[in-house]
């Protein structure tokens, strides 16, 4: 434990260092205050691009697909992209040897577009709609896993050829996370209850179906977990099924899929995951568990979706205004917000930030940074030190908005949505371009 750890207002009163658990991984100090992402200076970015811009590093995101195929070889490792999804993004993750969790029709088909092959690709959903289906057929999709029983039949209804499925499966497993964010536990709305038959039954049904292949089961714990005992869990309550299904259903399954969740930290000080000790826990038990029913090895699958791009992003705003309240806390609001990163108004979530291109000699004082929407929940982050004589017009960095920033986004006070504007080696281009006012009224049909 550190001094500043301790002392949370020595910590906010300290200048600004790039800690490397939540900047990308290729971020440097430049001159003068100034940040390179990419070897590309933020400060440039935001001139160039104008801001809100969401900025992300190539680079990162290819070392973390690379972290995890070495940390688990014989497992498949897919993508979850509903956490950030484009073109590019999708087909980094493919040269990385990546397979792709899609949950709708959008995502199929900007995945398609980026030429991934569709017998990597995942369909996920509680409530597929019967677009979302027919894209995932129509581009034979390899697996489709099921949510509910109601599926089955429409799937088996429409299929063209035999398809492979899963069932997710509910293990009410509590993984220690938020509750916004806890999705195996009985009382919510994904996947089918192993304690209550529902499990049982959906398994029968998809057996009574020739078209369909019942390949393995899946289950998804939440995210942001950073401890590995619910994985340890479901891994147990999932076998179990599966020994079930061999003995009472004469069918063994090829493939455990224990969904995503891996806990990336976003303020200093906060977990990371373990990624090489979970790998060797969920081998261990695994092992034991299959020993016990004397079950051949599944392929495990896991989909990451925020470990692999959260610490890519970066997002880069404009100072708008400045403003002390009555009782003393200084507001630095900025050119974005909720439209932008959803996420603490979603569920609390902390952020920190940092000014860029310009001197940081002045003291520092613990700041809010709010966005520019019409609620006052439309907070960015709280208490964290910003220099005394920061005014309007400086560029404010956010880092650890790759994930579920530019997903979330929306259209909030009609203002369009940021680009993305990816880095490497030194350069910069547009992966999605800035939504503009154009683009908002071209939606607008009716008078
Ligand atoms: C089925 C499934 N898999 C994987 C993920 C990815 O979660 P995370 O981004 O926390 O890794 C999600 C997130 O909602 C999910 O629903």
């Amino acid at each position: 434990v550190t001094l500043p750890e301790l002392l949370p207002s020595l910590r906010s009163s300290l200048p600004p260092h790039l800690d490397p658990n939540i900047w990308p991984l290729t971020a440097r100090e430049g001159l003068c205050g100034e940040v390179l992402v990419g070897g590309v200076e933020l400060s440039k970015i935001a001139k160039e691009y104008g801001t809100p811009t969401y900025v992300l590093d190539e680079t990162d995101i290819r070392q973390r697909c690379r972290d995890y195929r070495a940390a688990f070889p014989e497992a498949e490792v897919a993508y979850a992209s509903k956490a950030l999804l484009c073109r590019a993004v999708a087909g980094w993750v493919q040269e990385e040897g990546l397979s792709l969790d899609v949950c709708s029709a959008g995502e199929i088909a900007v995945a398609a577009a980026a030429g991934f092959p569709a017998w990597r690709m995942v369909l996920h959903g509680n409530a597929k709609t019967p677009q979302d289906l027919r894209a995932a057929l129509d581009y034979h999709v390899g697996r489709i896993v099921i949510d509910s029983v109601g599926e089955i039949a429409q799937l088996a209804a429409n299929v063209h050829r035999r398809q492979r499925v899963l069932l997710r499966l509910t293990p009410g497993v509590d993984a220690e996370t938020h509750t916004a964010l806890t999705t195996a536990t009985e009382e919510q709305k994904f996947g089918l209850s192993l304690t209550s038959g529902a499990a049982a039954d959906a398994a029968r049904r998809v057996l009574g179906q020739p078209k369909l292949n019942l390949v393995g089961v899946h289950c998804h714990l939440g995210s942001q977990i950073a401890r590995f005992g619910g994985y340890e869990q479901a891994v147990q309550r999932l076998v179990a099924f599966m020994a079930w299904l061999r003995d009472e259903c004469h069918t063994t399954l090829e493939e455990l899929n224990i969904g995503g969740g891996h806990a990336v930290p976003y303020v200093s000080g906060d977990n990371g995951f373990a990624l090489n000790a979970f790998a060797g826990r969920i081998r261990r038990v695994l092992h034991v568990e299959c020993d016990r029913y004397h079950l051949p090895l599944p392929r495990i699958t896991i989909e990451p979706g925020r470990a692999i791009v959260a610490r890519a992003g970066v997002t880069l705003y404009r100072v708008i205004a400045i403003k002390r309240t009555a009782g003393g806390q200084r507001l630095v609001a900025i050119d974005g917000g909720m439209s932008d990163n959803l996420r603490p108004c979603l569920y609390g979530a902390s952020y920190t930030a940092r000014l860029v291109g310009r001197p940081l000699t002045a003291d520092m004082e613990p700041t809010t940074v709010v966005g520019r929407h019409c609620e006052a929940g439309d907070v960015v982050a709280r208490n964290v030190p910003l220099p005394i004589d920061a005014h309007p017009g400086d560029v404010l960095a956010v880092p650890c908005s790759g994930a579920y920033h530019h997903s979330l986004a929306s259209n909030y006070n009609l203002v369009g949505r940021p680009p993305i504007i990816a880095v490497r080696d030194g350069s910069a281009r547009t992966l999605i371009r800035c939504e503009t006012t154009e683009d908002l009224l071209a939606r607008d049909i009716g008078l």
